[in-house]
């Protein structure tokens, strides 16, 4: 297939009873990207996720993922798609090797199995029942499935929650593979390093809304990314934020000499901006939130 775009959602809207869970939302995600959805708890990540793979059905809107509706979709469908959902936990009877080889069968062509439980390092575990895995390891099995049918379009849900800080590595280098080989990603993290990382765009969602979309590398904003200066003096600390801080530092250079102490010059995180959008949205009364 050849659809320029994977993910395609127009004023998607999903409704509880009275409430909005996603309340307008549209977005598309192009074919080789890396695509990241941000938010805080409750913004309306997973049940956004959820409606694309056809797990949920949405109230309104339109929904195209692979040139497909997700609500009138097939098996084979299916099988171009990997899913790691937030909540799976894979907790059977049987061994590592025997789930992955199970969900490989499913697939027409799928990874190799051992291959793919030695890239997300479980190679030691393989003849393990996943019931007497860790959390964090019974995750990496959850990444594994998701991958094991090598998808043209693959969702990642939280997927490194529970991870120690090297199998988080050992993700990465695993999803840069993927991508390598042309694999579309929508990711979700509250890792927003790891969100900088991997995803070429982002969009940030609050209160079932689209609140910022964008390359990762500009999302924010020029005034949001601008650097700050840090230094101290004899007269004690200072900061200053600027878009030219080479020529600041030459300035407090030749002006401080030896008293120019302990300069730094930062520019913001993803985090920083990623919490300078949601502090602004949420300071915005409620009316101005429904125009979102
Ligand atoms: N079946 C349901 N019935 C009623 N409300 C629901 C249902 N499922 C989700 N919600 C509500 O919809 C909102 C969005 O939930 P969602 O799971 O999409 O959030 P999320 O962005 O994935 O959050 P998190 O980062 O915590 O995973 C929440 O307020 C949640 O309580
Ligand atoms: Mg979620």
């Amino acid at each position: 297939m050849t659809e320029t775009e994977h993910v395609i959602v127009r004023d998607l809207r999903k409704t509880y009873g009275t409430f909005d869970a996603v309340a307008g939302v549209s977005f598309e995600i192009h074919r080789g990207e890396t695509f990241a959805l941000l938010g805080p708890n409750g913004a309306g990540k997973s049940t956004t996720i959820e409606i694309l793979e056809g797990y949920r059905d949405r109230t309104s809107g339109s929904v195209s993922v692979l040139g497909t509706d997700p609500q009138t979709a097939g098996r084979d469908w299916r099988a171009r798609l990997g899913m790691v959902l937030q909540s799976s936990g894979e907790s059977g009877n049987v061994t590592v090797r025997e789930q992955v080889a199970h969900f490989a069968r499913i697939y027409p062509d799928p990874r190799d199995v051992d291959e793919t439980i030695a890239a997300v390092g479980l190679s030691e575990k393989a003849g393990t029942r996943i019931k007497a895995l860790s959390g964090g390891q019974r995750r990496r099995v959850d990444v594994a499935l998701g991958v094991i049918g090598r998808p043209e379009l693959l969702f990642l849900d939280e997927p490194t929650t529970g991870f120690d800080p090297e199998a988080r590595r050992e993700f990465w280098e695993l999803i840069r593979s993927l991508k390598r080989e042309g694999t579309t990603i929508l990711l979700t993290t509250h890792y927003l390093d790891e969100a900088a990382q991997l995803s070429d765009r982002a969009g940030v969602i609050a209160g079932g809304r689209l609140i910022d979309i964008g390359r990762i590398d500009e999302i924010g904003g020029q005034e949001a990314r601008t650097p700050v200066v840090r230094w101290r003096d004899s007269e004690g600390a200072h900061e200053e934020r600027t878009a030219q801080p080479a020529a600041l530092v030459a300035r407090l250079y030749s002006t401080l000499g030896d008293s120019l102490d302990q300069l730094e010059v930062v520019r913001p995180s993803l985090e920083d901006i990623y919490l300078g959008l949601v502090a602004e949205f949420e300071r915005r009364p409620a009316a101005e939130k429904e125009l979102a």
